[in-house]
This record gives C-alpha cells, structure tokens and sequence, in this order.
C-alpha cells in the first residue's frame, strides 16, 4: 500500500490561461481542508527543478480569482524533457517532502507529469489551456474566456471591414487546434473557417465562397484561421494578400495574439477550475492519483494519465458541416 499523502505541491506549466489562478486558489484551499501542507511551486517544471517554492496558506490566494494569468508563474522548460531534469526535479521533490503534485497545465505538462509518475512521484493534471485541445476532456479552464476575448474583438473588426467594404483575415490561436476559430467562427457568421483538423482546397474552399457571397451581394467578409493551420497558406498575412489579389477585394490581416491568454476569467472558467481543482485534491485525500481531472458528459472526473495521453482529441463533425451551411 502507498503511503499516505501529507504534503502536496501545485504548480502551472506551458501557456498560461486565465482561470489558473482560481484553480491555484481550489487547490491551496481544498488542499488545506483535506488536511495536507500545500507548496506553491513557481515557473512550472522550473521551479521544481531548481527548489524555487513556499508553503501557500488559506491567505496567500486571496484576491486571485478574478485575475488572468498565474501567480506562480509559468515557463516552458526544455531541461525538464531530459533524464537528467526528471532526476533533479525528483530529488528536489524529496528535499521539499512532495508526496504528490498538481500539475495545472495542457498537453505537454501532462506529458511532463507522466514522466514523474514513472519516477515514483504520485501526479494529478487539472487541464488549463486556452486551446480546449486535451483529448479526455470536453473542456479546459481558460478556453471559455479566450473564446469570449476574441469574439469580442472579431465584433471591432467586423465593424470597420464592413464601413470600408473589405474582407479580414483574423488568426486565432490554439496550436494545433481550431476549437477557437471553429466556435468563434460560428459565432461571428464568418463566411470561411480554416482549421488544422479539416482539409481545404484554397480555390475551392477559399475564394470560392467569398466570390460567391459578393455575386449575391455581400460587401464585407470574415475570414478566420487557426494558426495551427500554417503550411499552405502560410499564415493571415499571406493568405489576406493572396485573396486580394485574386478577388481584388481590398483585404486586411489580423494576428490576435496574446490577448487571447489574458484577462479576467469568466464566470464559466473560474467555476470549472474551482471544481477541477478542488477535484484534483479531494482524490488526492482519497488515495487516488496519476489521473488527468476531465469534463465528460457533464462530470467532472479523473482518469488515468496514461489512458488520458492516448486518448485523441475529436473536432465534433457536426459542427464543422453547421459552420460551412450557416456561411453560406
Ligand atoms: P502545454 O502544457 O500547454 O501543452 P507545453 O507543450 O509547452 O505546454 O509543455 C509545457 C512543459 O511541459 C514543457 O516546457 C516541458 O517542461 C514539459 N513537457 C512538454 N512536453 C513534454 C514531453 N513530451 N515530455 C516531458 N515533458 C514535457
Ligand atoms: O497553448 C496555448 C498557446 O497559446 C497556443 O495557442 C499557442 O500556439 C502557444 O500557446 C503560444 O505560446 P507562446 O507563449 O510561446 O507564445
């Protein structure tokens, strides 16, 4: 039987997304409640390496809630990928008495977590990207408030393509994901939505559809592309000059960037990653770990890291054939 948890470390890793902070918060207070010490480690793998973390109390996340970003920081840590990274981060573990760590990040922290795992140490991910794009789970915190932050700005943007009759180019992030440009697509009635998951011809699935939407009429037109998409049309600057200068629509480009990471969490963030986290420790309590916490069919659960990994996101099909009818 494996030994009782007594003390638990929390760290955030990769992008950060707003809605960390609140899990931060579930996590030190839950945490606490179950009974355990809680360490706060700083700059993700980094801080675990190099022993770079504190004892968080009930206060020390107060007044966090409503703010983007993480307060413990987050860096993407090449020389936690290595043997001897894994090694330091463990040893380090040991000098601190981490029995168990929350890892608040996405895929690649997950990956990272697993790693530990095989080394001994208990693991627990709470997904937190603004991608939405971790397979076992139907949500992760950070992606509600992106969503809303780029609709936001796609509304400003609509406003000036249609006062000088242009066409815009707008790329949305999510690394090798179009969950941002599919939804906020449908969202914004954009007339084409070109996404990593989803083959396209550019004549066809391009400029067919704009040209087609002037010969009946339209006089502005919204363009998204995720920028996990790349290759082909390499990128909104490229693709706007591209379509300008085969429909000779005045076109601009838009590279949203990272606004999309930051700001206040909506209220749907900060609550799921007040459950998620809080999850993540009150299986801790109970003896479970290695798990991955997921949204399924409404639920909040965990499951197996290894099984968690294996499992490929799906773009949802349906969706895809909606947002091609309603641009039409
Ligand atoms: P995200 O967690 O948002 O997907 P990254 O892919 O940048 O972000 O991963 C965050 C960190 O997790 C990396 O900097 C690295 O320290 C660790 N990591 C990423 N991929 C792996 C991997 N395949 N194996 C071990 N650690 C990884
Ligand atoms: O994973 C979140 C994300 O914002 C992706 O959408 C994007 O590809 C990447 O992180 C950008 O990372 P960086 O912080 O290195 O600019």
């Amino acid at each position: 039987m494996s030994e009782k948890i007594k003390t638990i470390g929390v760290l955030t890793s990769g992008g950060d997304a707003p809605g960390m902070n609140a899990a931060i918060r579930a996590v030190v207070r839950t945490g606490i409640y179950h009974g355990f010490k809680v360490m706060g480690i700083y700059k993700g793998y980094n801080g675990l390496i190099n022993g770079d973390m504190f004892e968080m109390d009930m206060r020390s996340v107060s007044d966090i809630i409503h703010r983007g970003g993480t307060i413990l920081k987050t860096v993407r840590c090449q020389a936690f990928k290595t043997e001897e990274g894994i090694q330091k981060a463990i040893s380090m573990a040991k000098v601190f008495g981490l029995d168990a760590i929350v890892v608040i990040g996405g895929d690649g922290s997950f990956r990272g977590a697993r790693d530990l795992s095989k080394h001994g140490m208990k693991v627990m991910g709470v997904p937190g990207t603004i991608d939405n794009d971790i397979g076992c789970s139907d949500y992760t915190i950070g992606y509600d408030t992106c969503l809303n932050t780029v609709q936001d700005a796609l509304d400003k943007i609509r406003d000036t393509a249609y006062s000088h009759e242009r066409c815009s180019v707008l790329e949305v992030m999510g690394r090798h994901a179009g969950y941002i440009a599919l939804n906020v697509g449908i969202a914004s009635g954009a007339e084409v939505i070109i996404l990593p998951e989803r083959p396209f011809d550019f004549h066809k699935d391009i400029i067919k559809p704009i040209v087609e939407g002037r010969n009946r009429g339209k006089k502005h037109y919204i363009v998204i592309i995720a920028e996990g998409v790349g290759g082909a049309v390499g990128g909104a600057i490229s693709l706007a000059e591209k379509i300008e200068e085969i429909t000779q629509i005045e076109t601009r480009a838009t590279i949203l960037g990272h606004i999309q990471r930051g700001g206040s969490p909506t209220v749907r963030d900060r609550v799921m990653a007040s459950v998620m986290g809080a999850k993540a420790t009150e299986l801790l309590a109970k003896g479970e770990y290695n798990k991955i916490i997921a949204l399924k069919n409404d639920q909040v659960v965990g499951i197996d890291i290894n099984e968690a990994l294996d499992t490929a996101k799906e773009m949802d099909k349906d969706l895809m054939e909606l947002s091609r009818i309603l641009s039409l």
